[in-house]
């Protein structure tokens, strides 16, 4: 097993639909992830496995209660092979990214709690949580989707978790850029044809266009990512014939906002 991963939530029903399905349920059933539950009312203390009550101070809602989440943290922590690192999802936490996904996922052992209500009682976090991850800047109801979203995307880091048919090396974020456009049968769809070059048998072509795809789309939509990385020659040119075939150049309005790299090759090729 290369990851195992313990969910402690009050909902076990709402992740097991996910964790039987698709790629995940396929590494789990073939023990390349482990995957278990932990349920906070196995820890309450009374007949009625309350695991929640009214805040100190007022307010509304209601907020998890510290003892049974951390009976369920202590549970999870005995069944983990190795010390796991303990991540609570939460609104307030670090956005998760891409690459926070890659640094979890050469972990061994890892436990996720997944909140409800107004959130869990803060001790919880002082006491037995590493760190907390949020999926984004929007409020869910329960810690259940953000917790599988990251399971999901750890799986697909796993060695052996993917066929070769699914195979991840091209896909969007894993080298920094976002994936080209792709396209399957029928050849034409309304009045849309597929790009010609990727018809035409010309494996080197199909890799440059792919290429320069990438980069454009990544300009257009993600110039964050962009900013961020030095461009090789080579990507720096194809950007700039792409984007002087789409009319962005001539323009003129996006030049100066190009990344250095692709900055440096324009003056180049007006000397
Ligand atoms: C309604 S939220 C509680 C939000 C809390 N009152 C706050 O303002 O920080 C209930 C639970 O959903 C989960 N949750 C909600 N939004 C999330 C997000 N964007 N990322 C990760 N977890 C989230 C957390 O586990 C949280 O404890």
């Amino acid at each position: 097993m290369n990851l195992w991963v313990g969910l402690v939530s009050l909902f076990p029903e709402m992740v097991s639909a996910i964790a039987s399905a698709g790629i995940l349920g396929r590494a789990i059933r073939r023990g390349e992830m482990g995957f278990e539950v932990f349920n906070p009312r196995d820890h309450a203390s009374d007949r009625r496995r309350t695991v929640d009550d009214r805040p100190y101070g007022g307010g509304p809602g209601m907020v998890m209660m510290a003892e049974p989440l951390l009976g369920a943290i202590g549970e999870a922590r005995e069944r983990a092979p190795s010390p796991p690192r303990v991540v609570y999802l939460s609104p307030q936490g670090a956005k998760l990214d891409q690459s926070g996904v890659e640094r979890l996922s050469r972990l061994s052992s890892l436990v996720l709690i997944a909140g409800r209500y107004e959130g869990i009682d803060e001790r919880v976090i002082e006491l037995a949580v590493d760190e907390e991850l949020s999926i984004g800047d929007y409020i869910l109801s329960g810690g259940e989707l953000p917790a599988m979203v990251l399971v999901d995307a750890l799986c697909r880091l796993l060695p052996g978790a993917l066929n070769n048919e699914d195979s991840i090396q091209t896909e969007s974020l894993l080298d920094g850029l976002l994936e080209y456009p792709q396209y399957t049968r029928p050849e034409q769809v309304g009045p849309l044809e597929v790009p010609a070059v990727l018809i035409g048998g010309d494996h080197g072509a199909v890799d440059r266009w792919r290429r320069m795809q990438a980069l454009l789309r990544t300009w257009r939509r993600r110039p964050d990512l962009l900013a961020s990385r030095a461009l090789s020659d080579a990507d720096s040119a194809l950007l700039k014939a792409g984007m002087l075939k789409a009319g962005m150049l001539e323009a003129g309005m996006l030049e100066a906002g190009l990344p250095q790299a692709a900055r440096a090759g324009t003056e180049r090729r007006r000397d």
